[in-house]
């Protein structure tokens, strides 16, 4: 079956799909971009993926591609174009297409592009096991808040991972506190019972899932504290877990070869996973006919 993207306002086969050799995106990484799970056909929190793009856009002086209204009608098309049931959709804005010059071109468009593609499920191994993390320095820049094109340390970071056969690279600064992993969140339960997480500052992503989380950590009558934590407490941790769109909630069972609390998933990263899962059924339920 054929992949359809959308590209600066069509929708084309992928193989016809091109941007320009001048965009700034691919020129300077000159833009932002969103990743939202698709269940059941809909998009998963696409208010709170769309009011970070948003925020995104405006953190970088890149205006708004498309009417607001407009935007969840291409999505919807490029799922459907797609049939994708399961996956994942991705989003992305740059600055569009000029002559290479670091400063803002006085006229370029913004250039959207949204592709769709189907995703298997994370593997029921994985959950039941969970899964390993390496730390690495934490080199990126002072705005990881802003969701942008540029993930040259995250690529890095991940195959790093990827290379110690861990699932995931959690970034140390400075300091010796974890910030985030390369493409997630990162949580610990310390050893009195606390569920804590590093404040949404300019070091991370303000992740959707995590803000859905904490939405829902209160219910499960967790003690939440958001405060950044060392490497050596999340070692020592109870449990440790990451979030995020794509893996939603995942274990942590070793960091840096370390077996975190009796080396086996813990109650809340379970108890949260599963309240996720309930709650995007009934995200969906809602929205479907
Ligand atoms: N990554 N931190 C970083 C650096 C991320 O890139 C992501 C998302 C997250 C989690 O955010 P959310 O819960 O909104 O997915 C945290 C996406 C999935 C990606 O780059 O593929």
């Amino acid at each position: 079956m054929s992949r359809f993207a959308y590209v600066g306002g069509r929708y084309l086969r992928h193989r016809a799909a091109t941007v320009s050799i001048d965009d700034r995106g691919f020129q300077f990484g000159d833009g932002a971009y969103e990743v939202m799970a698709v269940h059941r056909g809909f998009p998963v929190d696409q208010v709170l993926h769309l009011q970070r793009l948003y925020r995104s856009l405006a953190e970088l002086q890149i205006a708004e591609p498309v009417d607001r209204r407009a935007l969840p009608v291409i999505l919807d098309r490029v799922l459907s174009l797609n049939r994708v049931c399961e996956g994942l959709l991705y989003l992305q804005v740059t600055r569009g297409a000029a002559r290479r010059d670091h400063v803002f071109p006085k006229a370029a468009t913004p250039m959207l592009l949204v592709t769709a593609r189907r995703v298997p499920p994370v593997p029921p191994v994985v959950i039941r096991d969970g899964v390993a993390v390496i730390s690495i320095p934490d080199q990126r820049w002072a705005r990881c808040d802003i969701k942008s094109l540029n993930l040259l340390p995250n690529v890095l970071g991940k195959q790093q991972a990827r290379a110690a056969g861990a699932f995931e690279a959690w970034q140390v600064d400075t300091e010796g506190m974890v910030t985030e992993g390369a493409s997630t969140n990162a949580w610990i339960v310390t050893e009195d019972g606390a569920l804590m997480t590093r404040p949404a500052d300019h070091a991370i992503l303000n992740g959707v899932t995590r803000q859905v989380i904490l939405r829902q950590a209160t219910e499960f009558g967790l003690r939440l504290v958001e405060r950044p934590f060392s490497l050596g407490q999340a070692k020592s941790a109870t449990e440790a877990f990451l979030t995020s769109t794509t893996s939603l909630v995942l274990p942590v069972t070793r960091i840096d070869e370390v077996p975190i609390g009796d080396g086996r998933p813990g109650p809340v990263a379970q108890g949260l996973r599963a309240r996720l899962l309930l709650l995007l059924n009934e995200e969906i339920g809602r929205q479907s006919p």
